[in-house]
């Protein structure tokens, strides 16, 4: 298992272009299965979710094409399986989206049940009463949901909570129902508006996305388009996050700044310097950050995916500050590995407080998530000595070649595999 090792005390100067967003790219792709007719989407991450995705749908009987700019052409005129099997949906909840497309495209589907994952029990019921509200029979059987429907009809579907895949799901499915279907306290992600201009570039007729109240008038069938996912405003926030952190100057582009609304905001407070033009972000560390308070929220509050950022931001602040997860239950695992890194965070429930410390030591840690495993390599970045992150899968998942943009602003950080490592620790202890 690969590792990454980073040196601390270095300020972060220099500009790194922003990959496209991997939580747009994810349901983009997948909604190739709603036509029969080829659709390409570019500014694609490479990401290994990505790669989990395009498996996902080969293996539905997906034709798929990949050029070396990272556009995928997806043509799903000849799907010979409508089944997303565990061993792929263990490794990416985000297979569940395929349930929508299928059903509403073949009348049946059936989706391994995702299981619990590092950051709670995440649940798809909403999904499923979606469907069953759209006329769906849907079972779980043997692990598996089961669902069919000789064809949806639209319906009016409130959720409990704004969820980002279950608006997605029910939206792609829903753009071939019969009639008129709202779905009201809709997720209004950019990642779902940016899949609604998917769709409606492929014939759909979708209103409302953004919004709270999503509106779907249902036609016979999709055609195929062209699309282009916009940039991933988590990365971007992490990269920014780095540069303030490190008292650098970090300049993010190919981003679009209206994106990182609540991010930034939080930057400024913390007293970082916050410049930005169309499609760039500059952010200037300078002196020691003052702690901020954060609390998780859906779009437009603060992100729960720039949580573990912020939180670790503080750690190193002028003073204490609370960070509050109000999205998922169980998001802070990278809490017990910054402790062992010096931090000083007080967990009650579902807030953290935390004292921050004038600095962090090197250690060797563990990513348990995707963006907790960030937040560690951050760390590194203003420890001061060595930290050793293993299990760095977890980053890959989400972070384009992170070790060579963060080194491509001065940070000193390399990955090596397991048996480089033990060599060189070998050679050290001799
Ligand atoms: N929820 C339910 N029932 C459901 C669906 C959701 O109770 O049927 C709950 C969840 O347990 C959670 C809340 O609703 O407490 C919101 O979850 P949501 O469904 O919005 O999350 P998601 O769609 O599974 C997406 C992103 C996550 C991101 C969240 C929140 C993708 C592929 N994933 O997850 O991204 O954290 O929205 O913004 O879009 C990441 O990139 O690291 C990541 C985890």
């Amino acid at each position: 298992m690969d590792k990454l090792i980073v040196e601390g005390g270095r300020p972060l100067v220099g500009e790194t272009r922003i990959s496209g967003a991997k939580n747009s790219a994810l349901p983009v792709l997948i909604a190739s299965l709603l036509s029969g007719q080829p659709l390409r989407v570019g500014n694609i991450p490479h990401l290994r979710d990505i790669t989990t995705t395009l498996e996902l749908l080969g293996r539905l009987g997906v034709q798929l094409s990949l050029n070396d700019r990272m556009t995928v052409e997806a043509d799903a005129s000849q799907v010979v399986d409508l089944c997303a099997p565990y061993d792929l949906v263990k490794t990416m909840r985000a297979s569940i989206l395929v349930l929508g497309p299928l059903l509403a495209r073949f009348g049946e589907a059936r989706v391994s049940m995702p299981g619990g994952c590092a950051i709670g029990s995440r649940p798809v019921d909403l999904h499923l009463k979606g469907f069953a509200a759209m006329g769906a029979e849907v079972s779980v059987t043997d692990g598996y949901i089961e669902a069919r429907a000789a064809r949806l009809q639209g319906c009016r579907i409130a959720l409990d909570q704004p969820s980002v895949t279950g608006t997605e799901n029910l939206m792609m499915a829903a753009t071939l129902a019969a009639g008129e279907t709202v779905i009201d306290n809709a997720a209004r992600e950019p990642e779902v508006v940016d899949l609604a201009r998917c769709l409606n570039a492929m014939g759909a007729r979708i209103s409302g996305a953004g919004e709270s109240r999503i509106t779907v008038s249902g036609v016979p069938r999709l055609g195929g388009a062209d699309h282009r996912v916009i940039a991933d405003r988590i990365e971007a926030g992490t990269y920014l996050v780095a540069g303030a952190i490190t008292g650098g100057d970090v300049r993010v582009r190919d981003v679009d700044p209206a994106l990182l609304g609540a991010v930034l905001a939080k930057l400024r407070d913390a007293g970082a310097e916050v410049d930005s033009g169309g499609d760039w972000v500059r952010v200037r560390g300078g002196g020691r950050l003052g702690a901020v308070n954060v609390q998780t929220a859906p779009f437009p509050g603060f992100p729960t995916d720039m949580q573990a950022q912020f939180l670790m931001l503080n750690c190193i602040a002028d003073g204490t500050a609370t960070v509050t997860e109000s999205v998922f239950e169980n998001r802070f695992m990278h809490v017990e590995e910054l402790r062992r890194m010096g931090a000083s965070i007080r967990m009650n429930g579902n807030t953290a407080t935390v004292r921050g410390v004038a600095r962090l030591s090197g250690a060797p840690v563990m990513a348990t998530d995707l963006r907790a495993s960030a937040c560690l390599a951050l760390a590194g970045l203003v420890a001061d000595s060595q930290t050793v992150i293993d299990r760095i899968y977890h980053i890959d998942r989400g972070y384009h070649c992170i070790e060579e943009k963060l080194a491509g602003l001065g940070a000193r950080i390399r990955r090596v595999t397991a048996s480089q490592w033990r060599r060189e620790t070998e050679r050290k202890a001799a």
